[in-house]
């Protein structure tokens, strides 16, 4: 397996910190960026064993000097994985209460802070031809949520579309993005605020949720990690004798069993 560098944005966090792990563990070299100086470098001491690990200390909402911080590493480091996982807000917050100050703390940590760190590590990936970015959004974001507030989904819905629009410029480029849109998943920080509920309120949560529990953070990792990886295979061409519509590419090559990964959803829908 070729092994990269990979520039993890909010890397001491419940999913990517064990995202982190999971990279160290197959060899590939860490930039750990966080705000969190204490809870980063121990990560990365962590890791050191492992892999070559580098910590970059920074806040991420402080738009202009983290550029700066971030082209410094993309020039000495040229990652080729960049996964932008800062975000998150577990205060219930009805439409009416919602001041304006939340819709601006929460569009800066989710959606400016996530195209920063694109603008500045994307280049140096497409004149190497090869990147990997990884964002998050959450299931809130695709639907509505009963965890949070409308200013953080409405800003989770914006990472969903800028990172369509900035697959759609870098298609071609051998630089692929992708956002990942997890349900609630155990960190400490969103298990924390599970536990602060009344056992009514906990009750009427876990009623909600498809398998009656939240996510671990071990699942949530898979698809992160998925996203990260290069495509173990290029699509071959479609088949003169497929005659059904709906069926992509991909579908139709692992119909055929010449492919092992499943295709987009939305490409067969
Ligand atoms: N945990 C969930 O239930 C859940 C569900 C859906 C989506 N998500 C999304 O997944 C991502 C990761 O969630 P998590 O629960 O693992 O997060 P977390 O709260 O465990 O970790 C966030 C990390 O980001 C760092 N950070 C926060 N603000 C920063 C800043 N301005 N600059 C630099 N670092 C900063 C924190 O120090 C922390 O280490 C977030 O974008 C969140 O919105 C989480």
């Amino acid at each position: 397996m070729t092994t990269r560098t990979a520039l993890l944005i909010g890397a001491a966090g419940g999913i990517l910190s064990e995202t982190a792990r999971g990279l160290a563990k197959e060899g590939h070299s860490l930039i750990l960026f966080d705000r969190d100086e204490a809870a980063v470098k121990r990560l990365a001491e962590e890791l050191a064993p492992l892999t070559k690990v580098e910590v970059a200390v920074g806040d991420i909402t402080d738009i202009s000097a983290a550029e700066q911080q971030l082209a410094g590493i993309a020039e000495r480091h040229a990652p080729s994985i960049l996964v932008n996982g800062v975000g998150g807000d577990t205060r219930v917050i009805g439409y009416a209460d919602l001041e304006r100050s939340h819709f601006e703390e929460t569009y800066l940590e989710n959606v400016v802070s996530t195209w920063i760190a694109i603008k500045a590590v994307a280049p140096q990936m497409v004149r190497n031809g090869y990147g990997r970015i990884v964002n998050f959004a959450s299931a809130g974001g695709r639907t509505y949520s009963h965890f949070n507030n409308a200013a953080y989904v409405g800003a989770k819905a914006a990472v969903l579309g800028m990172t369509k629009q900035m697959g759609y410029e870098l298609a071609g480029t051998g630089v692929v993005v992708n956002v990942v849109a997890h349900g609630p998943i155990a960190t400490d920080r969103v298990a924390g605020a599970f536990e602060r509920r009344d056992e009514a309120a906990k009750k009427a949560v876990l009623s909600r949720l498809p398998m009656g529990r939240y996510g671990t953070v071990a699942e949530a990792v898979g698809s992160v990690r998925t996203c990260a990886r290069k495509a173990p295979a290029t699509p071959p061409a479609p088949s003169s004798t497929s005659t059904a519509a709906s069926t992509c590419e991909w579908c139709s090559a692992l119909a055929r069993k010449q492919l092992t990964r499943s295709c987009c959803a939305e490409v067969c829908r």
